[in-house]
Protein backbone atom coordinates (compact mmCIF):
# COMPACT_ATOMS: atom_id res chain seq x y z
CA UNK A 1 0.00 0.00 0.00
CA UNK A 2 1.45 3.57 -1.13
CA UNK A 3 -1.23 5.68 0.33
CA UNK A 4 -0.13 8.72 1.62
CA UNK A 5 -1.39 10.66 4.35
CA UNK A 6 -0.06 14.11 5.62
CA UNK A 7 -1.33 15.29 9.32
CA UNK A 8 -1.06 19.48 9.93
CA UNK A 9 2.08 19.30 7.67
CA UNK A 10 3.87 22.34 8.40
CA UNK A 11 6.70 23.74 6.44
CA UNK A 12 8.50 27.96 7.46
CA UNK A 13 11.43 28.60 5.55
CA UNK A 14 14.46 30.42 7.34
CA UNK A 15 13.02 33.68 7.13
CA UNK A 16 9.70 33.21 8.35
CA UNK A 17 7.55 32.12 4.79
CA UNK A 18 5.43 29.55 5.90
CA UNK A 19 4.90 27.25 2.65
CA UNK A 20 2.77 24.76 4.32
CA UNK A 21 -0.24 25.71 6.74
CA UNK A 22 -1.15 23.19 9.48
CA UNK A 23 -2.25 21.13 5.88
CA UNK A 24 -4.11 17.56 5.97
CA UNK A 25 -4.61 15.98 3.07
CA UNK A 26 -4.53 12.17 2.03
CA UNK A 27 -3.98 10.48 -1.41
CA UNK A 28 -5.33 7.07 -1.92
CA UNK A 29 -2.70 4.11 -3.55
CA UNK A 30 -2.88 4.28 -7.05
CA UNK A 31 -4.08 7.86 -7.53
CA UNK A 32 -3.47 9.56 -10.08
CA UNK A 33 -3.52 13.00 -7.98
CA UNK A 34 -2.66 16.97 -8.87
CA UNK A 35 -1.95 19.97 -7.52
CA UNK A 36 -3.20 23.13 -8.31
CA UNK A 37 -2.91 26.27 -7.38
CA UNK A 38 -1.24 29.78 -8.09
CA UNK A 39 2.36 30.68 -8.55
CA UNK A 40 3.78 30.72 -4.56
CA UNK A 41 1.03 28.57 -3.06
CA UNK A 42 3.54 25.93 -1.94
CA UNK A 43 3.08 22.95 -4.83
CA UNK A 44 6.89 22.46 -4.59
CA UNK A 45 7.33 22.92 -1.15
CA UNK A 46 4.60 20.11 -0.78
CA UNK A 47 6.17 17.84 -3.10
CA UNK A 48 9.60 18.48 -2.04
CA UNK A 49 8.45 17.58 1.70
CA UNK A 50 7.27 14.18 0.57
CA UNK A 51 10.06 13.58 -0.99
CA UNK A 52 12.02 14.32 2.04
CA UNK A 53 13.96 16.93 0.20
CA UNK A 54 12.65 19.65 2.72
CA UNK A 55 12.32 19.02 6.50
CA UNK A 56 8.61 19.56 7.87
CA UNK A 57 8.49 22.12 10.73
CA UNK A 58 5.74 20.18 11.93
CA UNK A 59 2.86 17.70 11.55
CA UNK A 60 3.63 14.25 9.64
CA UNK A 61 4.19 12.34 6.18
CA UNK A 62 3.05 8.54 6.12
CA UNK A 63 3.75 6.61 2.94
CA UNK A 64 2.11 3.50 3.23
CA UNK A 65 2.23 1.96 6.67
CA UNK A 66 5.53 3.72 7.46
CA UNK A 67 5.83 6.94 8.86
CA UNK A 68 8.59 8.73 7.05
CA UNK A 69 8.38 12.25 8.57
CA UNK A 70 12.01 11.31 9.53
CA UNK A 71 13.31 9.92 7.06
CA UNK A 72 16.07 11.00 4.65
CA UNK A 73 14.84 10.96 1.20
CA UNK A 74 16.88 7.69 0.18
CA UNK A 75 14.78 5.84 2.36
CA UNK A 76 11.27 6.84 1.42
CA UNK A 77 10.75 5.04 -1.95
CA UNK A 78 9.71 8.08 -3.80
CA UNK A 79 10.99 9.53 -7.27
CA UNK A 80 10.78 13.10 -7.99
CA UNK A 81 10.64 14.77 -11.41
CA UNK A 82 11.49 18.42 -10.92
CA UNK A 83 10.14 21.31 -12.64
CA UNK A 84 13.45 21.57 -15.05
CA UNK A 85 13.87 18.01 -14.98
CA UNK A 86 17.47 18.18 -13.68
CA UNK A 87 19.25 16.23 -16.49
CA UNK A 88 22.66 15.54 -16.03
CA UNK A 89 24.15 16.96 -19.32
CA UNK A 90 27.50 15.06 -19.24
CA UNK A 91 26.46 11.81 -18.64
CA UNK A 92 24.55 9.81 -21.38
CA UNK A 93 20.65 9.55 -21.69
CA UNK A 94 21.42 5.53 -20.11
CA UNK A 95 23.63 7.05 -17.35
CA UNK A 96 20.79 9.68 -16.83
CA UNK A 97 18.20 6.87 -16.50
CA UNK A 98 20.31 4.36 -14.73
CA UNK A 99 21.96 6.81 -12.07
CA UNK A 100 19.37 6.50 -9.42
CA UNK A 101 20.27 2.40 -9.74
CA UNK A 102 23.89 3.05 -9.25
CA UNK A 103 23.15 5.19 -5.62
CA UNK A 104 21.41 2.15 -4.53
CA UNK A 105 24.48 0.34 -5.64
CA UNK A 106 22.10 -1.57 -7.99
CA UNK A 107 25.68 -3.65 -10.27
CA UNK A 108 26.62 -2.60 -13.29
CA UNK A 109 25.13 -5.22 -15.60
CA UNK A 110 21.82 -5.04 -13.70
CA UNK A 111 21.25 -1.07 -13.77
CA UNK A 112 22.14 -1.17 -17.89
CA UNK A 113 19.62 -3.85 -18.43
CA UNK A 114 16.90 -1.75 -16.54
CA UNK A 115 17.51 1.61 -17.83
CA UNK A 116 17.32 -0.23 -21.25
CA UNK A 117 14.25 -1.88 -20.54
CA UNK A 118 12.72 1.64 -18.90
CA UNK A 119 13.87 3.32 -22.01
CA UNK A 120 11.94 1.01 -24.63
CA UNK A 121 8.41 1.41 -22.62
CA UNK A 122 9.26 5.09 -23.14
CA UNK A 123 10.33 5.22 -26.41
CA UNK A 124 13.65 5.78 -25.85
CA UNK A 125 15.49 2.80 -27.48
CA UNK A 126 17.30 4.72 -30.17
CA UNK A 127 18.44 7.82 -27.72
CA UNK A 128 20.27 5.59 -25.26
CA UNK A 129 23.72 7.00 -26.47
CA UNK A 130 22.81 10.63 -26.65
CA UNK A 131 23.52 13.30 -24.09
CA UNK A 132 20.58 15.53 -22.66
CA UNK A 133 22.02 18.51 -25.18
CA UNK A 134 21.06 16.92 -27.87
CA UNK A 135 17.58 15.94 -27.30
CA UNK A 136 14.21 17.89 -27.55
CA UNK A 137 12.35 18.90 -25.04
CA UNK A 138 9.63 16.12 -25.11
CA UNK A 139 12.39 13.71 -25.30
CA UNK A 140 14.29 15.11 -22.07
CA UNK A 141 11.34 14.79 -20.31
CA UNK A 142 10.65 11.04 -21.16
CA UNK A 143 14.25 10.69 -20.12
CA UNK A 144 13.45 12.55 -16.47
CA UNK A 145 10.34 10.12 -16.27
CA UNK A 146 12.19 6.90 -17.17
CA UNK A 147 14.91 7.62 -14.19
CA UNK A 148 12.31 8.19 -11.90
CA UNK A 149 10.41 4.88 -13.06
CA UNK A 150 13.98 2.81 -13.45
CA UNK A 151 13.85 2.18 -9.68
CA UNK A 152 9.94 1.03 -9.26
CA UNK A 153 9.32 3.55 -6.40
CA UNK A 154 5.96 3.53 -4.47
CA UNK A 155 5.54 6.89 -5.03
CA UNK A 156 5.79 9.38 -7.99
CA UNK A 157 6.23 12.85 -7.32
CA UNK A 158 6.04 15.26 -10.63
CA UNK A 159 6.59 18.83 -10.66
CA UNK A 160 5.45 20.61 -13.39
CA UNK A 161 7.11 17.87 -15.80
CA UNK A 162 4.72 19.22 -19.11
CA UNK A 163 5.83 23.25 -18.56
CA UNK A 164 8.76 23.26 -20.81
CA UNK A 165 6.97 21.72 -23.83
CA UNK A 166 5.31 23.82 -26.45
CA UNK A 167 1.27 23.27 -26.26
CA UNK A 168 1.68 20.87 -28.68
CA UNK A 169 3.92 18.31 -27.19
CA UNK A 170 2.16 19.20 -23.99
CA UNK A 171 -1.08 17.65 -25.28
CA UNK A 172 0.62 13.84 -26.47
CA UNK A 173 2.89 14.18 -23.63
CA UNK A 174 0.13 14.42 -21.04
CA UNK A 175 -1.84 11.87 -23.01
CA UNK A 176 0.96 9.56 -22.46
CA UNK A 177 1.64 10.36 -18.84
CA UNK A 178 -1.89 9.60 -18.26
CA UNK A 179 -1.99 6.38 -19.84
CA UNK A 180 1.89 5.48 -18.20
CA UNK A 181 1.10 6.09 -14.85
CA UNK A 182 -2.70 3.89 -15.50
CA UNK A 183 -0.22 0.94 -16.65
CA UNK A 184 2.27 1.02 -13.54
CA UNK A 185 -0.82 2.20 -11.04
CA UNK A 186 2.13 4.29 -8.76
CA UNK A 187 0.38 6.50 -6.48
CA UNK A 188 1.34 10.15 -8.41
CA UNK A 189 1.33 13.63 -7.32
CA UNK A 190 0.98 15.99 -9.78
CA UNK A 191 2.10 19.42 -9.56
CA UNK A 192 0.86 21.70 -12.16
CA UNK A 193 -0.98 25.18 -12.61
CA UNK A 194 -2.54 24.65 -15.48
CA UNK A 195 -6.11 24.14 -14.40
CA UNK A 196 -7.36 22.43 -17.84
CA UNK A 197 -4.53 19.64 -17.90
CA UNK A 198 -5.60 19.29 -13.54
CA UNK A 199 -8.79 18.65 -15.22
CA UNK A 200 -8.35 16.18 -17.92
CA UNK A 201 -5.41 14.13 -16.25
CA UNK A 202 -6.16 13.51 -12.73
CA UNK A 203 -8.36 11.21 -10.47
CA UNK A 204 -8.67 14.29 -7.81
CA UNK A 205 -7.46 17.31 -7.37
CA UNK A 206 -6.65 19.76 -4.54
CA UNK A 207 -6.80 23.35 -4.85
CA UNK A 208 -4.06 25.09 -2.80
CA UNK A 209 -3.96 28.51 -1.71
CA UNK A 210 -0.89 30.11 0.52
CA UNK A 211 0.11 26.91 2.09
CA UNK A 212 -3.20 25.62 2.56
CA UNK A 213 -5.50 23.60 1.00
CA UNK A 214 -8.74 25.40 -0.56
CA UNK A 215 -10.86 22.74 -1.80
CA UNK A 216 -10.23 18.04 -3.07
CA UNK A 217 -12.33 16.77 -5.38
CA UNK A 218 -12.71 14.83 -8.41
CA UNK A 219 -12.66 16.78 -11.89
CA UNK A 220 -16.10 17.40 -11.74
CA UNK A 221 -16.86 18.33 -8.03
CA UNK A 222 -14.67 21.00 -8.64
CA UNK A 223 -15.42 22.17 -11.96
CA UNK A 224 -19.25 22.16 -10.95
CA UNK A 225 -19.48 22.79 -7.60
CA UNK A 226 -16.57 24.96 -6.27
CA UNK A 227 -16.53 25.25 -2.46
CA UNK A 228 -15.50 28.76 -2.37
CA UNK A 229 -14.98 31.84 -4.73
CA UNK A 230 -11.52 31.37 -4.73
CA UNK A 231 -11.35 27.64 -6.52
CA UNK A 232 -14.68 29.03 -8.54
CA UNK A 233 -12.55 31.74 -10.07
CA UNK A 234 -9.16 29.71 -10.30
CA UNK A 235 -10.81 26.90 -11.76
CA UNK A 236 -12.39 26.56 -15.53
CA UNK A 237 -10.99 27.75 -18.58
CA UNK A 238 -12.85 30.96 -18.49
CA UNK A 239 -13.10 31.94 -14.69
CA UNK A 240 -16.79 31.70 -13.10
CA UNK A 241 -18.92 35.14 -12.73
CA UNK A 242 -19.32 36.14 -9.75
CA UNK A 243 -21.75 38.60 -9.28
CA UNK A 244 -23.22 40.44 -6.08
CA UNK A 245 -27.07 39.65 -5.48
CA UNK A 246 -29.84 40.25 -2.99
CA UNK A 247 -32.50 37.80 -1.80
CA UNK A 248 -35.43 39.37 -2.34
CA UNK A 249 -39.09 37.72 -2.36
CA UNK A 250 -37.69 34.20 -2.92
CA UNK A 251 -35.41 35.54 -6.08
CA UNK A 252 -32.24 37.04 -6.62
CA UNK A 253 -32.13 40.78 -6.92
CA UNK A 254 -29.30 41.98 -9.07
CA UNK A 255 -30.48 45.47 -10.58
CA UNK A 256 -33.32 45.44 -11.85
CA UNK A 257 -32.66 41.07 -12.56
CA UNK A 258 -34.59 38.75 -10.91
CA UNK A 259 -33.20 35.39 -11.33
CA UNK A 260 -34.22 31.95 -9.71
CA UNK A 261 -32.70 30.80 -6.63
CA UNK A 262 -30.52 27.86 -6.83
CA UNK A 263 -31.86 24.90 -5.93
CA UNK A 264 -30.03 23.52 -2.91
CA UNK A 265 -30.31 27.52 -1.41
CA UNK A 266 -33.98 27.26 -0.24
CA UNK A 267 -34.35 27.42 3.46
CA UNK A 268 -30.36 28.40 3.43
CA UNK A 269 -31.11 32.12 2.68
CA UNK A 270 -32.78 34.83 4.38
CA UNK A 271 -35.02 37.64 2.67
CA UNK A 272 -32.34 40.82 2.02
CA UNK A 273 -29.45 39.14 2.54
CA UNK A 274 -26.36 39.48 0.19
CA UNK A 275 -24.79 37.33 -1.25
CA UNK A 276 -22.25 36.25 -4.69
CA UNK A 277 -24.24 34.63 -7.06
CA UNK A 278 -21.51 32.21 -9.75
CA UNK A 279 -22.37 31.29 -12.41
CA UNK A 280 -20.15 29.51 -15.81
CA UNK A 281 -20.02 31.32 -18.89
CA UNK A 282 -20.80 28.21 -20.46
CA UNK A 283 -23.44 28.01 -18.52
CA UNK A 284 -25.30 31.28 -19.54
CA UNK A 285 -27.35 31.18 -22.68
CA UNK A 286 -27.46 34.33 -24.74
CA UNK A 287 -30.32 35.90 -26.04
CA UNK A 288 -30.34 39.03 -28.73
CA UNK A 289 -34.44 39.39 -27.99
CA UNK A 290 -35.53 40.75 -24.33
CA UNK A 291 -36.28 37.92 -22.22
CA UNK A 292 -38.12 39.46 -19.22
CA UNK A 293 -36.60 39.41 -15.61
CA UNK A 294 -32.88 38.36 -17.13
CA UNK A 295 -29.62 39.83 -16.64
CA UNK A 296 -28.75 42.59 -19.58
CA UNK A 297 -26.81 44.96 -20.55
CA UNK A 298 -24.38 46.40 -23.29
CA UNK A 299 -22.20 44.05 -25.38
CA UNK A 300 -18.81 45.79 -24.63
CA UNK A 301 -16.25 42.71 -25.72
CA UNK A 302 -16.10 40.05 -28.36
CA UNK A 303 -13.63 37.02 -28.35
CA UNK A 304 -13.00 34.50 -30.63
CA UNK A 305 -11.99 31.05 -28.85
CA UNK A 306 -12.43 28.95 -31.62
CA UNK A 307 -15.85 26.94 -31.79
CA UNK A 308 -17.30 29.48 -29.35
CA UNK A 309 -17.06 33.38 -28.25
CA UNK A 310 -16.79 34.84 -24.84
CA UNK A 311 -18.74 37.65 -24.87
CA UNK A 312 -18.89 40.22 -22.29
CA UNK A 313 -21.67 42.41 -21.29
CA UNK A 314 -21.84 45.48 -18.91
CA UNK A 315 -24.84 44.63 -16.86
CA UNK A 316 -26.28 47.04 -13.90
CA UNK A 317 -25.83 45.32 -10.36
CA UNK A 318 -26.48 46.10 -6.66
CA UNK A 319 -24.05 48.73 -5.24
CA UNK A 320 -23.55 46.05 -2.55
CA UNK A 321 -20.37 48.30 -2.22
CA UNK A 322 -16.30 46.36 -1.34
CA UNK A 323 -17.58 44.88 1.76
CA UNK A 324 -19.04 41.40 0.76
CA UNK A 325 -15.94 39.14 0.96
CA UNK A 326 -15.32 36.88 -2.60
CA UNK A 327 -17.36 39.75 -4.67
CA UNK A 328 -15.82 40.56 -8.06
CA UNK A 329 -14.20 44.70 -7.55
CA UNK A 330 -15.85 46.48 -10.17
CA UNK A 331 -17.78 49.87 -10.79
CA UNK A 332 -20.61 50.36 -8.12
CA UNK A 333 -23.73 49.53 -10.07
CA UNK A 334 -22.55 47.88 -12.51
CA UNK A 335 -21.00 44.20 -13.40
CA UNK A 336 -19.18 42.85 -16.21
CA UNK A 337 -20.79 39.43 -17.19
CA UNK A 338 -19.23 37.05 -19.58
CA UNK A 339 -21.30 34.40 -21.24
CA UNK A 340 -19.93 31.33 -24.09
CA UNK A 341 -22.14 32.08 -27.29
CA UNK A 342 -22.04 29.38 -30.21
CA UNK A 343 -20.42 30.24 -33.51
CA UNK A 344 -22.63 31.82 -35.84
CA UNK A 345 -24.73 33.48 -32.55
CA UNK A 346 -22.05 36.15 -31.93
CA UNK A 347 -23.34 40.11 -31.11
CA UNK A 348 -21.80 43.09 -32.09
CA UNK A 349 -19.86 45.39 -29.43
CA UNK A 350 -22.68 47.76 -29.43
CA UNK A 351 -25.98 45.30 -29.00
CA UNK A 352 -27.62 45.08 -25.75
CA UNK A 353 -28.12 41.37 -24.87
CA UNK A 354 -29.89 39.15 -22.64
CA UNK A 355 -28.60 35.73 -20.52
CA UNK A 356 -30.28 33.26 -18.90
CA UNK A 357 -28.62 30.73 -16.80
CA UNK A 358 -29.59 27.24 -17.10
CA UNK A 359 -31.21 25.36 -14.39
CA UNK A 360 -29.43 23.35 -11.98
CA UNK A 361 -26.27 25.44 -12.92
CA UNK A 362 -25.65 28.22 -10.61
CA UNK A 363 -24.27 28.50 -7.33
CA UNK A 364 -24.83 30.80 -4.26
CA UNK A 365 -21.93 32.05 -1.58
CA UNK A 366 -21.94 33.54 1.34
CA UNK A 367 -18.33 35.18 2.61
CA UNK A 368 -16.92 33.34 0.19
CA UNK A 369 -18.16 30.13 0.61
CA UNK A 370 -20.60 27.94 -0.91
CA UNK A 371 -24.23 27.88 0.31
CA UNK A 372 -25.64 24.41 0.03
CA UNK A 373 -28.15 22.49 1.79
CA UNK A 374 -25.81 19.21 1.28
CA UNK A 375 -23.08 19.11 3.02
CA UNK A 376 -20.82 18.88 0.47
CA UNK A 377 -17.97 20.82 1.96
CA UNK A 378 -16.58 17.06 3.11
CA UNK A 379 -14.12 15.17 1.18
CA UNK A 380 -15.65 12.11 -0.12
CA UNK A 381 -13.44 8.91 0.66
CA UNK A 382 -11.24 8.32 -2.45
CA UNK A 383 -12.08 5.14 -4.09
CA UNK A 384 -9.28 2.88 -2.87
CA UNK A 385 -6.68 1.61 -5.18
CA UNK A 386 -9.15 2.89 -8.15
CA UNK A 387 -6.98 4.92 -9.82
CA UNK A 388 -8.34 4.02 -13.19
CA UNK A 389 -10.48 6.56 -15.31
CA UNK A 390 -10.09 7.39 -18.68
N1 LIG B 1 14.22 27.83 -0.10
C1 LIG B 1 13.30 28.76 0.21
N2 LIG B 1 13.53 29.71 1.14
C2 LIG B 1 12.60 30.62 1.47
N3 LIG B 1 11.38 30.69 0.92
C3 LIG B 1 11.08 29.79 -0.03
C4 LIG B 1 12.03 28.78 -0.44
N4 LIG B 1 11.45 28.02 -1.40
C5 LIG B 1 10.22 28.53 -1.58
N5 LIG B 1 9.99 29.58 -0.77
C6 LIG B 1 8.72 30.37 -0.65
O1 LIG B 1 7.71 29.48 -0.23
C7 LIG B 1 6.50 29.76 -0.92
C8 LIG B 1 6.03 28.51 -1.68
O2 LIG B 1 6.96 28.25 -2.70
P1 LIG B 1 6.81 27.03 -3.70
O3 LIG B 1 8.03 26.93 -4.51
O4 LIG B 1 6.39 25.83 -2.93
O5 LIG B 1 5.56 27.53 -4.60
P2 LIG B 1 4.88 26.87 -5.89
O6 LIG B 1 3.44 26.71 -5.57
O7 LIG B 1 5.65 25.65 -6.31
O8 LIG B 1 5.05 28.01 -6.99
P3 LIG B 1 5.35 27.92 -8.58
O9 LIG B 1 4.03 27.64 -9.23
O10 LIG B 1 5.83 29.30 -8.90
O11 LIG B 1 6.38 26.87 -8.82
C9 LIG B 1 6.78 30.96 -1.80
O12 LIG B 1 6.37 32.11 -1.10
C10 LIG B 1 8.28 30.92 -1.96
O13 LIG B 1 8.80 32.22 -2.18
MG1 LIG C 1 6.82 25.16 -8.01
Amino acid sequence: MSAITMRELTKVYPGGVRALDALDLEIADGEFFALLGPSGCGKTTLLRTIAGLEVASGGSVRIGERDVTGLPPGKRDVAMVFQDYALFPHMTVRDNIAYPLRIKKVDRRTRGGKAADTAEELGLSGLLERRPGQLSGGQQQRVALARAMACHPQVFLLDEPLSNLDARLRLEARTFLKRLQRELGVTTVFVTHDQAEALALADRIAVMEGGRIRQVGTPTEVFRRPANTFVAGFIGSTPMNLIDARVHGGELAVGPARLPLPDDSHGQVTDGERLVYGIRPEYLDYSPTAVPGALTGEVVVVENLGSVSLVSLDVPADDTGPADAGSPAGDAGRTSVQVVVPEGAEPEPGDTGWVVPRPGRSLLYRDGTLVTATATAEVPAPRAGAAVRS
